[in-house]
């Protein structure tokens, strides 16, 4: 990407890295965010207007510290150190780092020295977040204190004749009250960035890229609906036009309408072609007798590539697959949280553009989610679309634990489609991360009217979250409850029973399979 001005962020491994490079976008400074190990020849070729050290769990004396290139000291760029990237500067300047005599997490009141520039408007006596065992014990040559907190007497230094700073504390998260002041100090007074980093530049600039890549070639989007495709499909459109193909496919497990909207939207509201291809039969007779949800989620993947592959194969000018791979999908596979198991395989059409023989065109691999939605409300797709709860790619398969049918598909879209639109009219559906409804293989006894019955129980499972990675449920009002679980059990056949799910993610999983 053609960026005019960036800061790069070495990762040692902090659970809070992402944080930084968000806060500095949204001081306007495009960031980005690179392996600790990158060759000094690498960050010389990005030409950034600073760099900032991240944290990380590692002391700096262990044998396994890892440890950035030193010229990054000698390129003539201001360094920012926080927590573990300030006792690497000490290290390296000849300070001293040792186990803190008392380890400090969570809050810490700061005392600034003066009236300094990277702590300039950060009030004395406001609040930082703290999370370290090992501290700054002897000053480096060179170096000043020019903040102090009560367990830490060296929380922040400035190298004299040099723009390197350190901090032991985390200005990126939120409870460090004036972090972002800190931050931007960094990036405007000490950088010297002109900020300006905002959607419509993005578009601008990644526009112009895309042509410059794709040439006159055709491009193929696979359009699901879900935002990250949206937004991805009418980038590109705008970037080429008509030489962008799409193809949505109806798999016959998405909810109640979604094709027919997906469908609206692109041939009415952006007079874009778009290819339907409904394909519910195929994927329900493959799917015929399978509980398993693995093998589901394989069957359904499989599935998909076959029928992409053969309508793709209609548009004979395309040699790009355009794909709404977002940053942190792109970062995790450096950073190193080390091998995790797997708990559910979520990549669902992995090995396509190999199997086509197209390349890729990803133009979100930079950003974060809530910077697509910005781009895809600055290219006006509607609100609706643009908020829209994640949707997973097996869709309401995995909804329907168990066997997969027609009929349950068709009871759970009603069902859904009534959960969701009390959650609209309660107000309550952006406080949500993640909403759906879920149709058991169970059976329970009711009596409706004089008539006893035997239906399916339906689970409603709402969350929140930031990243999916964790979540909690959410606390939905009673009254709220109380008209879902009614209108339910009396406009849906098949149901006569409604629970809902207060499971948090660990130890339960957001989708139910
Ligand atoms: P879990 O259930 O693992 O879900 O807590 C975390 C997030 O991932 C979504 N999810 C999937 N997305 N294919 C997808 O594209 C999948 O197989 C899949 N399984 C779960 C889930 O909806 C939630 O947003």
């Amino acid at each position: 990407m053609n960026i005019a001005e960036r800061i790069l962020i070495l990762d040692f491994g902090s659970q809070y890295t992402q944080l930084i490079a968000r806060k500095v976008r949204e001081c306007g400074v495009f960031a980005e965010i690179h392996p600790f190990n990158i060759s000094a020849g690498e960050i010389r070729g990005l030409a950034p207007k600073g760099i900032i050290l991240s944290g990380g769990p590692r002391s700096v004396y262990s044998e396994e510290a890892p440890h950035p290139t030193m010229d990054i000291f000698d390129m003539g760029v201001p360094v920012l150190g926080i927590c573990y990237g300030l006792q690497l500067i000490a290290q390296h300047f000849g300070g001293k780092v040792d186990p803190a005599a008392k380890r400090e997490f969570g809050r810490a009141h700061i005392t600034v020295h003066g009236d300094q520039d990277l702590l300039a408007n950060v009030p004395v006596g406001s609040q930082v977040w703290m999370s370290h065992g090992d501290s700054l014990t002897n000053m480096p040559e060179g170096f000043e204190v020019i903040a102090h907190t009560e367990n830490a007497p060296i929380c922040a230094v400035r190298k004299q004749d040099a723009p390197v700073y350190g901090v032991q504390f985390h200005p990126e998260v939120h409870h460090s009250e004036h972090g972002k002041q800190l931050l931007h100090n960094f990036l405007f007074n000490i950088c010297k960035c002109d900020g300006g980093w905002n959607p419509e530049t993005f578009i601008e600039s990644a526009t112009r890229e895309i042509r410059a890549r794709v040439g006159d070639e055709g491009v193929i989007c696979a359009l699901s609906g879900g935002v990250d495709s949206t937004v991805a499909a009418v980038l590109l459109h705008h970037a080429l036009g008509d030489q962008v193909h799409c193809i949505h496919i109806d798999n016959g497990l998405m909810r109640k309408d979604e094709s027919r909207g997906v469908i609206e939207l692109f041939r009415e509201h952006f007079n874009m072609s778009i290819d339907f291809v409904d394909a519910s039969d195929l994927f329900l007779e493959r799917l015929a007798g399978v509980s398993d949800p693995e093998k589901k989620r394989k069957i359904i993947g499989n599935a998909f590539i076959d029928i992409f592959d053969k309508e793709a194969r209609k548009f004979n000018d395309a040699k790009w697959l355009a794909q709404g791979t977002l940053y942190p999908d792109v970062i995790e596979s450096v950073s190193f949280k080390g091998p995790s198991v797997t708990i559910k395989t979520h990549h669902n059409v992995g090995g396509l553009p190999e199997r086509m023989n197209l390349k890729l065109v990803e133009p979100f691999r930079e950003l974060f989610k809530d910077e697509v939605r910005a781009v895809g409300s600055a290219l006006d797709i509607p609100a609706e679309f643009i908020e829209r709860h994640p949707f997973p790619g097996p869709g309401l398969a995995i909804r329907v634990p168990g066997e997969v049918t027609r009929e349950r598909l068709d009871i759970l879209r009603e069902a859904d489609e009534i959960y969701l639109d009390e959650i609209r009219k309660a107000g309550l559906y952006n406080d949500i991360w993640q909403a759906f409804a879920v149709l058991l293989p169970v059976q329970t006894v009711g009596v409706m009217g004089d008539e006893r019955t035997y239906e399916h129980v339906c689970g409603l499972r709402a969350v929140t979250s930031t990243d999916g990675m964790t979540a909690d449920w959410f606390h939905m009002p009673y009254d709220v409850l109380a008209r879902m679980s009614n209108r339910i059990i009396n406009e849906v056949r098949g149901i006569n029973r409604v629970v809902y799910d207060i499971s948090s993610k660990p130890p339960a999983t957001i989708e139910w399979e």
